[in-house]
C-alpha cells in the first residue's frame, strides 16, 4: 500500500503477523472487455490463451510459493538452521517469479481497453503534461518504449513508471523474465513483450505487435495510476 500523497517517499506495508496468518488465495482478475474485443491489434485467440492459461500459472504458482513461505516459515520459527533457510531461500525464486508474473499480467489487463471503450486515447491532465514537459509529445515517448521492448532479449516487460524517488518523474525501465517493478518505482503502464503475448499473430515480426498495441493501451487507467499512484 502506498501512501495517499505520492509525490514524497513510499511507506511500504509491513509483513507482520497478519501475512503469516492468512491462507487467501490470489485469483484472476476480471476483465473489463471480452477477449476478441483488442481485435485486430490482438487476436481474441491470444487473449484468451495468455488469461486463462499463462496467467493462471503464474496465480497457481503464486499461491503455492506463498503456502510453502508460510509453512516453513512456520518451521523456521520451530527449528532455526541454516537447512530450512535454505528451503526458504528456494521458494523465494518462485515467489519473486509468479509473483511477478501473477502482478505484472493484472496491470496489463487494466492497462488496455478496446478502441470502442477509449483505448489508444491519448491522455489528458497531469499524465499528458507530465510526458509533454519529459518528452516532447506522446509519440516520443511511444518510441522510446518500442526500443526499451524491442531491446529486451528474450522475455521481459517494458514499464512506463513514476519514481517517487525522483521527484514524480516519468522512466520507461527494462525488466526481464517476469521482474516487476517495486518501492518507489510506480507502474503507470505495464507492456508485455514475451512471445506468448504475440507470437500466435505476429509471428517473428514483434515490432509490429509492438506498434499495434498503442491502439489499445487505456491511458485513462494509466492517467489515474499517475496521479493517484494506486494500483487496483
Ligand atoms: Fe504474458
Amino acid at each position: 500500500m502506498f501512501a495517499k500523497n505520492c509525490v514524497g517517499t513510499v511507506r511500504r506495508a509491513g509483513l507482520g503477523a497478519s501475512f503469516m496468518a492468512r491462507r487467501t488465495k490470489v485469483t484472476l482478475p476480471e476483465l473489463d472487455w471480452d477477449f476478441n474485443a483488442l481485435e485486430p491489434h490482438i487476436s481474441g485467440k491470444i487473449n484468451e490463451l495468455h488469461y486463462s492459461k499463462h496467467h493462471q500459472t503464474y496465480v497457481n504458482g503464486f499461491n503455492t510459493a506463498v503456502e510453502q513461505l508460510e509453512d516453513l516459515s512456520s518451521q523456521l520459527a520451530k527449528e532455526p538452521s541454516p537447512s530450512v533457510a535454505r528451503k526458504i531461500l528456494g521458494v523465494q525464486q518462485n515467489l519473486k517469479f509468479h509473483g511477478g508474473g501473477y502482478t505484472n499480467h493484472c496491470l496489463f489487463w487494466k492497462n488496455l481497453a478496446p478502441e470502442s471503450q477509449g483505448g489508444g486515447e491519448p491522455p489528458k491532465g497531469a499524465l499528458a503534461e507530465q510526458i509533454e514537459s519529459q518528452f516532447g509529445s506522446l509519440d516520443n515517448l511511444i518510441k522510446l518504449t518500442n526500443t526499451k521492448l524491442a531491446g529486451i532479449q528474450g522475455s521481459g516487460w517494458a514499464f512506463l513508471v513514476k519514481d517517487l524517488d525522483n521527484g514524480g518523474k516519468l522512466e520507461v525501465v527494462q525488466r526481464y523474465n517476469q521482474d516487476t517493478v517495486t518501492g518507489s518505482l510506480i507502474p503507470v503502464l505495464a507492456i508485455d513483450a514475451w512471445e506468448h503475448a504475440y507470437y500466435l499473430q505476429y509471428e517473428n515480426r514483434k515490432a509490429e505487435y509492438f506498434g499495434a498495441i498503442w491502439n489499445v493501451v487505456n491511458w485513462k487507467e494509466a492517467a489515474r495510476r499517475f496521479e493517484t499512484c494506486e494500483i487496483k
